[in-house]
């Protein structure tokens, strides 16, 4: 069955930040820091989907998804990321569980999707190997709690871009600015990945994914271009699928904390590779010494509200290309994310946005790649990070003062759409 869905985050959603024994994550600390987020926007309330999760549900039975991929909260269910868990926690995802199997709609939890428990972040979050053990652990934990009912799992949500905004340059949680110092933060989480298959696997997992963000490289300058992919793709898709990483020697530097066996356990077989897609990147040689590219921005195209590049063919040239690299390594792919900020309640914007990819989606199954998933990113307009509530990606509208919920003209369009299917 092909899994029709949306897609969503804890953190970006839940709201509850201090309730029912939930620890403090790094994106509590970071957005309530001044200046952070845009207009000091934080993640304390959100959509408020902890108490209105029914309500959300019942948007999603209404239209006739078959699958929902959220995010599960590391510190709400174990507060300080080892030792004890939050029975209240557990509790929140096992109740969200059980509505989705009432309403036919399979559940594709993602383990971790930035909001790393601020208690490791205190012992050097991802820079610290004793994380992705810590990791594998609360894998576990909720496996043993789920696994009856969860069969597919996400282990982590775009490593590339958790490292390069929240360890390289600082604009996301943690807020660190370690340039390529933050390349241990890259090994960590794939190591993490790597022992949490093993413990999914140990609890009966049949679909086991990680969901990497990839972006086809539009290279001016070869050289470039081939080094910006080495850094956006290939670091994070190479070791889970071939079991090596990329030469990083363009970047001058060589990944010591590496240990013998890492990749063997980095490259335990996947039942498939989640590709979150939102546009290409244009790369140009370098200007100055500090990168060994350049990113040129993409001209002549629309734009989002959020300025991002519509290139609904870009979905195509990405998949097929992943095939092309990967060949008979690449697992069947679902596109866990794919969306567009725009705030009007009249989203034709949208609807192009979606009927776009959706046909490059069906121009890459015709060339011949196995795509078994498409998820809209998101259900709900959410905390957009950095940017706070400003940017809208919802299939449905939220009024954050009242949690007002209102479907947007797109969800009426998904749903038309679904009922084809
Ligand atoms: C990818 C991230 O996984 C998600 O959290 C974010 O909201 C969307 N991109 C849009 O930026």
């Amino acid at each position: 069955m092909f899994l029709w869905g949306t897609a969503t985050a804890a953190y970006q959603i839940e709201g509850a930040a201090d309730e029912d024994g939930r620890g403090a994550s790094i994106w509590d600390t970071f957005a309530r820091q001044p200046g952070r987020t845009r207009d000091g926007h934080t993640g304390d309330v959100a959509c408020d989907h902890y108490h209105r999760w029914p309500e959300d549900l019942a948007l999603m039975s209404d239209l006739g998804v078959n699958a929902y991929r959220f995010s599960l909260s590391w510190p709400r269910i174990q507060p300080e990321g080892s030792g004890p868990v939050n029975p209240k926690g557990l509790d929140f995802y096992d109740r969200l569980v059980d509505g989705l199997c009432e309403r036919g709609i399979t559940p594709l939890p993602t383990l971790f999707h930035w909001d790393l428990p601020q208690a490791l972040e205190d012992g050097g979050g991802w820079l610290n190997r004793d994380t992705s053990h810590r990791f594998a652990d609360y894998a576990a934990t909720v496996a043993e709690r789920l696994g009856d009912r969860v069969r597919g799992w996400i282990t982590l949500n775009e490593p590339f871009v958790h490292m390069v905004f929240g360890y390289a340059m600082g604009v996301h949680a943690p807020g660190h600015t370690l340039m390529l110092d933050a390349l241990p933060v890259a090994h960590h989480q794939l190591l993490g990945h790597g022992l949490a298959v093993g413990a999914l696997r140990a609890a009966g997992a049949e679909r086991v994914l990680i969901t990497n963000n990839c972006t086809p490289v539009w290279a001016e300058d070869a050289a470039a271009g081939d080094a910006y992919d080495i850094l956006h793709n290939r670091l994070f898709n190479d070791p889970v699928l071939l079991g090596s990483y990329p030469d990083l020697s363009a970047y001058g530097v060589t990944l010591d904390c590496v240990r013998e066996g890492d990749l063997e356990i980095i490259s335990a077989p996947l039942d498939g590779l989640g590709v979150n897609y939102y546009n290409p990147t244009r790369i140009g040689a370098p200007t100055d010494d500090s990168l060994p590219w350049t990113d040129l921005g993409i001209t002549g195209y629309p734009t989002t509200a959020f300025g991002w590049p519509v290139v609904p063919d870009g979905l195509r040239e990405l998949l097929v290309g992943l095939r092309a690299r990967y060949g008979d390594a690449l697992p069947p792919v679902y596109v866990t994310e794919n969306g567009c900020s725009y705030p009007e309640l009249d989203d034709q914007a949208r609807v192009d946005f979606l009927d776009g990819h959706l046909a490059a989606l069906r121009a890459a199954q015709d060339e011949g790649v196995d795509v078994r998933g498409y998820f809209v990113w998101s259900l709900l307009d959410n905390f957009e990070w950095a940017e706070g509530y400003h940017q809208r990606f919802g299939l449905v509208h939220v009024d954050f003062p009242t949690g007002r919920r209102t479907p947007r003209a797109s969800y009426h369009w998904y749903k038309d759409f679904l009922a084809r299917q």
